[in-house]
């Protein structure tokens, strides 16, 4: 294994609760009919806005992670039977500005202080990306913030963990990736990235060839896995 020079993470899951909107707009008053469903409907939501960047990837028919954001949140409130305007455009509002994991700045600190390469490799447009890093005052912890819009594909196509050799010089065995998805883990272990799965649902490891080299529950684990 190489020595691991850069630490590259997912966002959505992995740094920031993508739960954060639904479970925030169930806890206020007046909405006690969502309160019921919210689980349910941030369950599809999240399934629906990753089916749609496979299906747009795979059929080349590429739109951001904006659109698809909101084509999944669409499609879980429909099936929930609770169409509501204002309610669909605060659960948007809200994913601009989703919270980071608890443990997640000072994992970032510890990586800085290290001498560790750190950024973010996402889904996400440059836009929310932005929008997250900066609501949860990350941005002067990472190195940079690396979007998927550079190439107009989607997570795992191998051109999107090119980005990270492109930006930071490295081969792939220098990058220590980081995500909860075990899809995205999938991806990038077969690319030949080291990588860690924040399993934080206790899920079991996805059935694809490349697996994570190392499983955990939390963030905390990568100052651990690199002996810092
Ligand atoms: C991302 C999604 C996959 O941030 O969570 O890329």
């Amino acid at each position: 294994m190489g020595q691991i020079t850069t630490c590259i993470f997912d966002a959505y899951g992995t740094l920031f609760d993508v739960n954060a909107a639904a479970r925030a707009v169930a806890a206020m008053p007046g909405q006690g009919a969502f309160a019921g469903i919210w689980e349910q409907i941030a369950a599809d939501w999240r399934a629906k806005q990753l089916q749609y960047t496979w299906l747009r990837t795979l059929t080349g028919a590429h739109c951001d992670f904006w659109q698809v954001t909101q084509d999944g949140l669409d499609w879980a409130l429909e099936r929930a039977g609770h169409q509501d305007p204002p309610l669909r455009a605060q659960l948007l509002d809200l994913y601009l500005t989703l919270p980071a994991y608890p443990e997640a700045a000072g994992v970032l600190a510890a990586l800085k202080k290290a001498g560790i390469s750190a950024a973010i490799l996402s889904n996400g447009s440059p836009d929310m990306l932005a929008a997250a890093v900066t609501s949860a005052a990350l941005g002067d912890l990472l190195d940079d913030v690396l979007s998927v819009e550079d190439v107009a594909r989607f997570k795992p196509h191998p051109s999107v963990y090119d980005l990270v050799g492109a930006r930071f010089g490295t081969t792939p065995d220098q990058v220590l990736f980081v995500s909860s998805n075990g899809w995205d883990i999938a991806g990038a272990a077969a690319y030949g990235f080291q990588t860690i799965w924040i399993n934080r649902a206790g899920d079991p490891v996805d059935r694809m060839p490349g697996r994570p080299d190392r499983i955990a529950r939390d963030l905390t684990a990568v100052p651990a896995h690199l002996g810092i």
